[in-house]
């Protein structure tokens, strides 16, 4: 390992990023503290604060101040190649097609994103959105760059190291290029194949979307993915709606369709993110009933022989390995968000799942998130929050006891990407929980607003690490990196350098639970424990005292939690740094450091 250094990491908000590099530096053995980038003033108090060897900037939206970055060494995470300028890097690189791109440790000067280069990473660019490339490819390359910067900090200190100039580097690919506006994402679906229109609202998804109009209301698309034209519609105008599924739109293109998962209507009440028949649910119910717009079913199972790429977009989906020992649930919720009906179609998934001879149940989750628990922003949006609150809390619990209830077969966890409050705990109802290396866990509930949680996760999390870890972890409401979690006897193994290896390290893992000849017994075993559990303490009443706690969050009259879930749907600009991210404001931490030293 490198030096141990203070790092003080500046970050516009502690997103995905941000987590995963105060997680992995403070594990490399730094000491990492967050300040948020509110205002010059805070920033200069927290460098005074907390003296930092090194200033890393993950996230930013605005220049670092000349009077930070002329003081102290500050290294700015720029998600783009070696001379690639601008606000809007992974967003050119997606819509213009890249083949490969890449992420760029460079040092804080005048003009941004234009200061010397300490370290950098490249990668092919796949089809996909700007929000998983970032949280992924972005974050793994991020990481490396940042830690091979960090290495180098003593070395520069001493001047024995220089980093590039970007004049100096004859082969940077990159350029200076503006903020991407609306005018250059615009759609024109009469000219438009479905490839274009797909890298267009991908380069622009999670933020901004692109402006458009459904049903002749303006609003911003995002979460789009590939679609067929269904039979009957081979000849509808380009832009025409063809058809709905689970919450999206199926829309033509001068050469197909493509569906549209979500819609920002920024004229309506609930100007955030929503599925797109549940920001138009009066224009779709109309649509529907003039025989305008149809229904298509989603296929849980594709038929035997059958390619599943057929079948289209689908939130779930479920396959069998081809003796049939080993069952694959796939839940691809936007954002890990799980609405009531979400859940509803989940727990029914379950119940298809169940009905399968199979000898282990695989839930995989989806590709960018696991779960992050139930819907926020449907909860937003819905005429009573609490009510809906509840209701989505029911949903979620009523899915977790379903697989809890799975006696006649071992269920694996198989986490892909992150997982947050309620869907960790999700994770945690299985019997066996595996996470991707890079996959970063939020194992708690207070950050929204003191919410109390449920997901029988008092159940769940004593049984895996004790009573006094499980409050610690719940305390602390820290991001916990999957490594950490598996030494913490939170999951049960963290393994896989990417999706691939992941993917298929789990296929070969679970089929060797399966053709273990002890698997009768470890399902009698597993049996035998639940049951014993159950006489000490039912679900039931697990899931009543959690409720309960519940009941107040939603009904009672601290407002906390209805505060904090209005501020993260609509993304209220942070004024000030939580205490838990900001070691340096914490009082004695100065005294401590020195004595640790
Ligand atoms: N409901 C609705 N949207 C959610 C969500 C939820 N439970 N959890 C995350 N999202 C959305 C975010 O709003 C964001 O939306 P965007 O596409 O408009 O940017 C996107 O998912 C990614 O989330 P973000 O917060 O940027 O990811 P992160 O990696 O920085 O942080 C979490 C992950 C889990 C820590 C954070 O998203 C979070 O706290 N989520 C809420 C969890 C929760 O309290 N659930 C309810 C209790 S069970």
């Amino acid at each position: 390992m490198a030096a141990a250094l203070r790092i003080l990491l500046l970050t516009h908000s502690f997103n995905g990023l941000a987590q995963r590099l105060f997680a992995e530096l403070a594990a490399d053995g730094h000491e990492a503290s967050v300040e948020f980038d509110i205002a010059d003033s805070v920033t200069e108090e927290a460098v005074a604060l907390f003296a930092p060897d090194v200033i890393v900037a993950p996230f930013l939206k605005r220049a670092v101040p000349e009077s930070i970055w002329r003081r102290h060494l500050t290294l700015i995470v720029h998600p783009g190649i070696v001379g690639d300028r601008g606000p809007s890097a992974l967003d050119w690189a997606i819509q213009e097609g890249e083949a490969s791109w890449g992420v760029t440790v460079l040092q804080a000067e005048a003009e941004m994103d234009a200061g010397p280069v300490w370290a950098s990473r490249e990668f092919p660019l796949r089809a996909a959105s700007k929000a998983d490339v970032y949280r992924n490819e972005t974050t793994t390359g991020a990481l490396a760059a940042v830690r091979e910067a960090l290495a180098r900090v003593p070395e520069w200190r001493a001047g024995r190291w220089q980093p590039r100039p970007l004049a100096q580097i004859a082969d940077a690919r990159g350029r200076l290029r503006p903020s991407m506006r609306q005018a250059e994402r615009a759609l024109d679906w009469a000219r438009m194949g479905s490839a274009e229109i797909l890298a267009r609202i991908r380069a622009a998804d999670g933020f901004p979307g692109v402006a458009d109009a459904l049903f002749g209301q303006p609003c911003h698309l995002f979460d789009a993915h590939p679609g067929q034209r269904p039979a009957g519609c081979e000849d509808a105008a380009p832009g025409t709606l063809l058809a709905r599924r689970d919450g999206a739109l199926l829309r033509a293109t001068a050469d197909g369709a493509v569906w549209i998962g979500h819609v920002r209507r920024a004229d309506s009440p609930h100007p955030f993110k929503l599925p797109a028949t549940f920001a138009f649910a009066a224009e779709v119910a109309e649509a529907t009933e003039a025989a305008a717009l149809s229904k298509l079913p989603a296929t849980l199972m594709a038929p035997a022989g059958a390619d599943p790429a057929a079948l289209g977009y689908r939130e779930l989906a479920y396959r069998e390995t081809d003796d049939g020992a080993l069952g694959v649930l796939s839940f691809e919720f936007y954002n890990g968000a799980m609405s009531t009906a979400q859940c509803r179609h989940l727990l029914a998934a379950i119940g298809f799942a169940r009905g399968r001879p199979t000898r282990v149940l695989v839930l995989d989750g989806g590709a960018g998130f696991w779960s992050n628990g139930i819907h926020l922003n449907t909860i937003e949006a819905a005429p009573s929050p609490a009510d809906e609150s509840w209701a989505n809390i029911e949903a979620i619990d009523d899915v977790c006891l379903a697989l809890l209830g799975l006696s006649d077969r071992i269920t694996v966890a198989a986490l892909r990407g992150n997982a947050g409050a309620g869907g960790c705990f999700l994770a945690l109802a299985c019997d066996r929980v595996w996470a991707r290396e890079g996959v970063v866990m939020n194992p708690h509930y207070k950050n929204m607003g003191n919410l109390f949680g449920s997901e029988y996760w008092s159940y769940l999390l004593p049984r895996r690490v004790g009573e006094d870890a499980a409050r610690v972890i719940m305390r602390n409401r820290l991001p916990l990196l999957a490594r950490q979690a598996a030494a913490q006897g939170l999951i049960d193994d963290c393994f896989g350098a990417d999706r691939a290896d992941f993917a298929a390290q789990v296929e070969a893992r679970a089929r060797a639970l399966a053709d273990d000849p002890g698997l009768a017994a470890r399902i009698a075993d597993k049996a035998r424990r639940r049951a014993a559990d159950e006489a000490e303490k039912p679900l039931a009443a697990y899931r009543a005292a959690e409720l309960d706690m519940m009941r107040r969050n939603f009904y009672g009259f601290d407002p906390s939690y209805h505060v904090a879930r209005y501020h993260f749907v609509l993304k209220s600009p942070q004024s000030w740094t939580p205490r838990r991210l900001a070691r340096h404001r914490e009082l004695g931490w100065r005294a401590r450091a020195a004595s640790a030293a």
